[in-house]
C-alpha cells in the first residue's frame, strides 16, 4: 500500500471532523468500502442503519487500528482468537467476540457478541487512529445489494448523502471472513460464518505454526443475515448457468424459464486467477448493470477448485436470482 499524500491527509482530517460531529463517511478498506461511524455514538450508528436501509436485526462489525483497541470493545479474548489476530491482522478477518456493555445493543442487534476487525488499508488505519476510537462499518451499499469496491460505487449508491474518502480500488474485493472461536476441553473450535480471503486451510496452518491444533469448520449462522439466501444482489437478474452452457442455443430455454420478453444477456466472465476474480467481481457486476444489459449470466464450473473460489461462488450464489447450473443440461 502506498504512503498517504498531502491531499489524502486533508481528506482524512475532514473525515475525522465529520465523524466527531456524529456523521458517517465512506471508508476504503482492503476488502470493500465501509459506511463508517463512531461505534460509541448511538445517533451515528442509527444513521448507518438509516442510510443503508438496513434492518436492525443485522449486526454491524467494528473496526480497530491496533490489537489493544479490542479491549475497548470486548470482555475477554480467548487464546485461540489471539492466535488468529497475530496471524491475520491487519487483514480480511472478522472475529466474533464477547462484547463489553459499552457496545450498544443497536450495534450488535441485541447479541452478546461483537464482530471486530483491523483492516489492512493505510487510509482506514489513519482515520481510526486520528479519530482515536473504533468505528462501526458495514459494507457501504444498500441492504442486500452488491458491495462497493471503489469510491465511485459508494457515490453511485448514496449520491451526495455520504462523504467518501477515495482510497483506490479494494485489493481483496470480497468482504472479510467472519469467524467465532470457542475454547473446548478438546481444543479450539473455529466456525467460519462467512467465507473470505482468509480460508479454513490458512486458519489451520496458523494454529499449527503456533503449536496448536484447531477444529475449523464452515457454519453459516442464522443470526447473521449476510448469510440469508439472497444478498449482494445486482439490480438486474443474475443467473448461474452450467459451465458448458451455449447461450445462443440455450436462449429459448432461458427466456422461457424466466419469462423475460425483450432481454439483453451479458456474460460475467470471471478472471481465471481467483485473487483477481475476487477483486473484480463486484466492479464487473456493477459495470454490466450500468451497460444496459437486462440479465447477467455466469458459468459455474463443475468443480470449484479452491477455498478462495468457493468464497467467490458463495457470493455469486447469494447474488443470483436463479441457479440453473444443476437443473439445465446443455
Ligand atoms: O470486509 C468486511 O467485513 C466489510 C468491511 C467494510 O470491513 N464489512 C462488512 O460488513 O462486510 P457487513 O455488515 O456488510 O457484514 C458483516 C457481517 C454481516 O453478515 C453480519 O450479519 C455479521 O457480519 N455479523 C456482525 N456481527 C456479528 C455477530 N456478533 N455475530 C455474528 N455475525 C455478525
Ligand atoms: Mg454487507
Amino acid at each position: 500500500m502506498s504512503e498517504i499524500s498531502t491531499d489524502k491527509a486533508k481528506d482524512i482530517q475532514n473525515a475525522v471532523a465529520l465523524l466527531k460531529k456524529g456523521d458517517v463517511i465512506g471508508l476504503p478498506t482492503e476488502t470493500v468500502y465501509g459506511l463508517a461511524g463512531d461505534v460509541f455514538n448511538e445517533s451515528a450508528v442509527h444513521k448507518i442503519f438509516a442510510i443503508k436501509q438496513r434492518p436492525f436485526f443485522d449486526p454491524l462489525i467494528v473496526h480497530v487500528a491496533a490489537i489493544e483497541d479490542v479491549n475497548k470493545l470486548v470482555e475477554n479474548v480467548p487464546e485461540g482468537a489471539r492466535v488468529l489476530m497475530r496471524a491475520f491482522w491487519p487483514g480480511p478477518l472478522t472475529l466474533i467476540l464477547p462484547k463489553k456493555k459499552v457496545v450498544s445493543d443497536l450495534v450488535t442487534s441485541g447479541l452478546t457478541t461483537v464482530g471486530v476487525r483491523w483492516p489492512n488499508h493505510p487510509v482506514a488505519q489513519a482515520v481510526i487512529r486520528e479519530f482515536g476510537s473504533p468505528l462501526a462499518a458495514p459494507s457501504a451499499n444498500l441492504f442486500g445489494r452488491t458491495s462497493p469496491t471503489t469510491a465511485k460505487h459508494v457515490r453511485d449508491e448514496f449520491g451526495g448523502a455520504v462523504t467518501v474518502i477515495d482510497g483506490g480500488p479494494c485489493a481483496v474485493g470480497l468482504e472479510s471472513t467472519v469467524v467465532s472461536v470457542t475454547t473446548r476441553e478438546t481444543g479450539t473450535e473455529v466456525l467460519i460464518h462467512r467465507p473470505g480471503a482468509v480460508t479454513a486451510q490458512m486458519i489451520r496452518a496458523a494454529f499449527l505454526r503456533a503449536g496448536q491444533t484447531a477444529d475449523v469448520r464452515e457454519q453459516e449462522s442464522e443470526v447473521a443475515p449476510g448469510h440469508l439466501k439472497h444478498h449482494y444482489m445486482p439490480k438486474i437478474p443474475l443467473i448461474i448457468v452450467p459451465e458448458a452452457f451455449a447461450i445462443e442455443g440455450g436462449a429459448a430455454t432461458l427466456t422461457d424459464k424466466l419469462k423475460l420478453p425483450a432481454w439483453r444477456p451479458v456474460e460475467l466472465k470471471l478472471h481465471p486467477q481467483p485473487e483477481l476474480a475476487a477483486r473484480k467481481l463486484y466492479s464487473d457486476l456493477r459495470d454490466i448493470e450500468m451497460s444496459g444489459a437486462t440479465l447477467i449470466y455466469v458459468r459455474r464450473p463443475y468443480v470449484i477448485p479452491s477455498e478462495l473460489w468457493a468464497a467467490v461462488w458463495n457470493r455469486l450464489e447469494k447474488a443470483a436470482s436463479h441457479d440453473l447450473s444443476r437443473s439445465l443440461a446443455n
